[in-house]
C-alpha cells in the first residue's frame, strides 16, 4: 500500500492560502472584463477574500471552517446565479495562476504542490463554465458541417 500523502495545507500551512486569495481577488479588481460580476470590495479585509480563503484551505485538506459557516461548498451550484462564458473562466483562470506562481515565490512552494494546485484551478475553472460563449467570437460553433 501507498504511503498517504500529505494534503497541501498539511505541507504548506495557512500563510500562502490566505496570500493566495487576496492575490487573486487583487487581480480580478483590476480586470474589467469580469470585475463586474464581484463585489465591490475585493480588499484583503472582505468577505470575497473569506469566502476564497476558507474554502480553499478546507479544499487543500485543512479546517473546515468556511463548511461550518456556510454549508456544503456546492460551489458550481453557487456559481450559477453568475455568467460564466469559456472567455470569463480564462480570465479569472488568469488571476489565479498568476495568483500561485506569485504565492509560489513569496512562500517557496515545492513544484509538486504548485502542480496540484494549478491542476485544481484548471478543472474547477472549467466546471464553472454556464453559458457558452457569443458564436460570433467563437468559430467553433460555427456551422461545421457534422
Ligand atoms: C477553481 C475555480 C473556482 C473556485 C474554487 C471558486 C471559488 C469560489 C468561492 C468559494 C466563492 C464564494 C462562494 C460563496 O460562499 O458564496 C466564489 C465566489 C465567486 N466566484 Fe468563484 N470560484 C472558481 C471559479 C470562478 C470562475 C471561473 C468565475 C467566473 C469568472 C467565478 C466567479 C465568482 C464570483 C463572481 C463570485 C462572487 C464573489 C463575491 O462575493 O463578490 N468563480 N468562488
Amino acid at each position: 500500500m501507498q504511503p498517504e500523502q500529505p494534503t497541501v495545507f498539511q505541507r504548506i500551512g495557512p500563510e500562502p492560502i490566505s496570500f493566495l486569495a487576496m492575490a487573486l481577488y487583487r487581480g480580478i479588481a483590476g480586470d474589467a472584463r469580469i470585475r463586474g460580476m464581484f463585489s465591490d470590495d475585493l480588499s484583503p479585509t472582505s468577505e470575497a477574500v473569506r469566502d476564497m480563503r476558507e474554502f480553499l484551505t478546507q479544499f487543500f485538506g485543512g479546517p473546515g471552517d468556511y463548511s461550518v459557516r456556510k454549508g456544503h461548498p456546492r460551489l458550481r451550484a453557487r456559481h450559477m446565479r453568475f455568467t460564466i462564458t469559456p472567455a470569463a473562466r480564462d480570465a479569472w483562470l488568469g488571476h489565479a495562476l498568476a495568483a500561485l506562481a506569485e504565492t509560489e515565490r513569496r512562500h517557496q512552494l515545492d513544484p509538486a504542490t504548485v502542480a496540484e494546485m494549478r491542476r485544481y484551478f484548471e478543472h474547477a475553472s472549467a466546471f464553472m463554465i454556464n453559458q457558452v460563449d457569443d458564436q460570433s467570437s467563437d468559430a467553433s460553433t460555427a456551422e461545421s458541417g457534422r
